[in-house]
Parts: structure tokens; C-alpha cells; sequence
């Protein structure tokens, strides 16, 4: 049991969705105490009898507009019930699109705050609760979703896997895509032959260093061929960098094993 668990807040109309939560390794690290997550309803501050938390916007047009007021005293409420400094984070289409390097930080962030994840609806939130009480706005990818749950879902989720304790094995998240700036190598269970198609010979020949040496190979070649652009601000060790010098010039990529 741990005794200092990171804080997760997240303001959302629909707090249901987020039973979804529960499961596998977030699952798991919320049973744990890694991670406690609180779901807070706007609907419980709004002032009108028939708990509308968004209206029409100004200056016409289609929808409707998350209004300031439940927000604020949401975001209130939970400032005042926590032990840590509050970081609010907005999902938006219109935030920083988010990458690996931000949830590194933010997962060194939940060492000394919480964090409060706030969902939009309708046409989003009015534009005077982001100037006025969010920290930072992440966008999961060029798309518009109908709200901010699953993307605040998809930024928990891989949040939660850099959390001392939540992996079984913390080398796991180390050698995951993206965390130096690489994709990951090309992974293989048993059997070893099935239907005629062979786990590349290296990985079963014991050697420790072929098989580093090989998968460090892979994970260049297929950054090279699906994500070129990860190259620009990878962090590559002088051998890797020679590889990936012989790859580029050799305009080709082997396929399987080092021979
Ligand atoms: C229908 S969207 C509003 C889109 C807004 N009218 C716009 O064009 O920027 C409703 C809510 O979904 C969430 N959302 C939609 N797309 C998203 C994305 N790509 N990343 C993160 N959140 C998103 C936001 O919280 C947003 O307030």
C-alpha cells in the first residue's frame, strides 16, 4: 500500500464513462493505491433549477457552451479538499497535441500535485474558465471528439504506466515506443514456428548481445520506415547513430536477423 498515492481529479457530465477505469493495469494500480481518481459532476453547482451547465453562445451560431460558474466552483471545491497544489489540464482540439515527453513530465508533476483533468461537452467550455483556471490544454490527435472523457481517459491511461510501481516491470515503459524516440522492435512468443512463419534465429540463439544489438537494429528500421520524423529529436548512443547511418545509405532495410 502506498503511502503517498498521486492524485487524479477529473471534472466530467458524464462520470459513468469512467468506470472503464477500473480495469487491467490502471485497474490494478488504483486497487494498489498507487493512484487514487476522483470523478467530480459540474452538475452539482449550478444555480438554475434544472442543473443546465451550458447555454447558448454569444453571438449566435450551432450548440452549446460549457458555462463558467459550475466550473469555477467545481474546480473550487476541489482545490480546497486537496493536500496538493491543483495543475489543470483542459482536453481540446485546439490544446498542444500530446506526446510521450509530456506525460514524462506530468507524470514528475503528480510528485508534488495533483492533477485535475477537465472534460468539455457541447461546443467546449467558455473561453474565461481557460484563461482563468487552466494550466495547460492537450490535444489527442487532429479529430474532434464528442467530449474530453475518452481523451482524458487515453491521457490517464499512459499517465498511469510511468507511475513508480504501476508496471510489473519497469523496464517495460523504458523500451516502450516513444520513450527514447524510437518505435519499439518487432516482438515474438512461442511457438516458434507457426504455420511455416519462423521467429527471426537471433532471439532464440541465448546471445544477449545479438539479441540487443538486433532489436536496437529493428527499432531503427522501423522508425526509419513508419515514423521518419521521430528521427529529428531521437536520442541515439554513437552505435546507434552508425546504424542508422548504414540503414539510411543503404536506401533499404534488412529484414529479420543480424547474420
Ligand atoms: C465537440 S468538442 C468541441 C470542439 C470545439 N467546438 C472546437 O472546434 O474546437 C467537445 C469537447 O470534446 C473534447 N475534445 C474533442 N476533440 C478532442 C481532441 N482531439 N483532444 C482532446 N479533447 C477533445 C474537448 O474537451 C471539447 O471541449
Amino acid at each position: 500500500m502506498s503511502l503517498n498515492p498521486k492524485q487524479i481529479n477529473i471534472i466530467s457530465v458524464l462520470p459513468k464513462m469512467f468506470a472503464a477505469l477500473n480495469y487491467g493495469v490502471l485497474g490494478r494500480a488504483l486497487e494498489a493505491n498507487l493512484l487514487t481518481i476522483s470523478c467530480w459532476d459540474p452538475r452539482g453547482h449550478t444555480a438554475n433549477k434544472h442543473r443546465n451547465i451550458d447555454d447558448k453562445p454569444y453571438g449566435g451560431g450551432p450548440g452549446m457552451v460549457m458555462m463558467v460558474e459550475p466550473l469555477r466552483k467545481t474546480l473550487q471545491q476541489i482545490q480546497k479538499q486537496a493536500k496538493k497544489p491543483n495543475w489543470v489540464i483542459y482536453l481540446s482540439p485546439q490544446g498542444q497535441p500530446l506526446h510521450q515527453r509530456h506525460l514524462a513530465a506530468l507524470g514528475a508533476k503528480l510528485e508534488t500535485h495533483c492533477l485535475t483533468f477537465l472534460c468539455g461537452r457541447y461546443e467546449g467550455i467558455d473561453e474565461r474558465v481557460i484563461e482563468g483556471f487552466v494550466d495547460e490544454e492537450y490535444s489527442i490527435g487532429d479529430y474532434v471528439l464528442s467530449g474530453g472523457e475518452f481523451a482524458a481517459m487515453v491521457m490517464i491511461d499512459a499517465l498511469a504506466r510511468l507511475i513508480p510501481g504501476v508496471l510489473g516491470d519497469p523496464l517495460s515503459a523504458e523500451q516502450d515506443s516513444f520513450c527514447r524516440g524510437l518505435l519499439e522492435y518487432p516482438q515474438y512468443t512461442r511457438p516458434e514456428n507457426d504455420q511455416g512463419l519462423q521467429v527471426p534465429q537471433v532471439l532464440l540463439s541465448g546471445d544477449h548481445q545479438a539479441i540487443a544489438r538486433w532489436r536496437s537494429e529493428m527499432a531503427l528500421k522501423r522508425t526509419v520506415e513508419r515514423r521518419p520524423d521521430l528521427l529529428n529529436s531521437a536520442v541515439l548512443t554513437e552505435e546507434e547513430k552508425k546504424t542508422l547511418a548504414r540503414l539510411l545509405a543503404a536506401g533499404d532495410t534488412p529484414q529479420s536477423g543480424l547474420d
